[in-house]
């Protein structure tokens, strides 16, 4: 069975929804601000009184915790190996934002022992009281990333103007609409030099899409290509908090109030667990 079928049967079993819902951020091209955008994201939503997680699923090194200036000193690895409690890694910021540093690669939970997947599903499934889980994922169409947009109520699709990057948002939009077809897919342009451009490109994307794949991509809006992102980033200090009133804060300020005016309804089960008993399952 190839791989497009074996994730397309997951998806077939997926339960309907989830009482924490879950946002997965993705691209196609890499560099595009996936990271920066998650950070930032969620500090707004926590601004918002939403208790967020973020979870940083980036394949390679996983950054955010430079982002935010902090250094974890356990990860999932040490809760696979059971040296650690779930509780015991998350990253608790004063803001009330919440983190998960990733594993160092997911090759190594791609090939957890049946033991290890199920304490790490009990685990997350014992994670409750979270309206919004963030998960930033690395870039690309591999089955990895992929994989982590299954199971999310919305994917929001980051890309900048960069033809490079408009292509390879397609690219990716397309993986996902062929393993998930009913999936809520959110486009997001970030780097714009003007809201003329910013819609433009969103339009590109969103026609492209439709005409070619027959899928509807909604416009979550643009960010500035704004000078205060770098500058934050050396500080290790998210522009949302050492720039609040920047270009690219009020930018992530629309943003925010769009993504908590299509809130999903509450529902009863909290979706964390049964999240990652799709991803790390053993087909994948
Ligand atoms: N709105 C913006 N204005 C100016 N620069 C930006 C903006 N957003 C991101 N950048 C720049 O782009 C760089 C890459 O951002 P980031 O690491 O968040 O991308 P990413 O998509 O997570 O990358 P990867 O695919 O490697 O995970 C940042 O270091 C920052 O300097
Ligand atoms: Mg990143």
């Amino acid at each position: 069975m190839d791989q497009a079928s074996t994730l397309r049967q997951m998806v077939g079993k997926t339960e309907p929804g989830t009482a924490t819902q879950i946002i997965t951020l993705t691209s196609g091209k890499g560099g595009v601000g996936k990271s920066t955008i998650s950070v930032n994201l969620g500090l707004a939503l926590a601004a918002a009184g939403k208790k967020v997680l973020l979870f940083d699923a980036d394949l390679g090194l996983a950054n955010i915790n430079v982002l935010l200036g902090v250094v974890p000193k356990f990860n999932l690895y040490h809760v696979i190996k059971g040296h650690k409690e779930l509780e015991d890694i998350i990253i608790h910021t004063p803001e009330g934002l919440d983190i998960i540093a990733g594993a160092s690669g997911y090759s190594m939970l791609a090939n957890l022992s049946d033991k290890e997947r199920a304490s790490l599903v009990d685990a997350f499934e014992s994670l409750t009281g979270y309206d919004i889980m963030l998960i930033d994922t690395g870039a690309g169409v591999s089955s990895n990333v992929v994989g982590f947009t299954l199971p999310a109520d919305k994917v929001i699709v980051v890309t900048t103007p960069e033809p490079t990057a408009i292509t390879d948002a397609y690219g990716i939009i397309k993986s996902i609409v062929l393993v998930a077809p009913d999936k809520q897919i959110k486009l997001l342009v970030n780097r714009a030099s003007s809201s003329l451009e910013g819609k433009k490109v969103a339009e590109r994307v969103i026609n492209i899409s439709n005409q070619f794949l027959n899928v509807r991509v909604d416009s979550l809006g643009f960010i500035f290509d704004d000078d205060s992102v770098p500058k934050s980033i050396r500080r290790q200090k998210p522009f949302y908090l050492l720039f609040p009133n920047s270009k690219a804060s009020s930018c992530l300020d629309i943003i925010t109030s769009r993504i908590l005016e299509q809130e999903l309804p509450k529902r009863s089960e909290s979706g964390i667990g049964s999240f990652f008993r799709k991803i790390f399952a053993p087909s994948i």
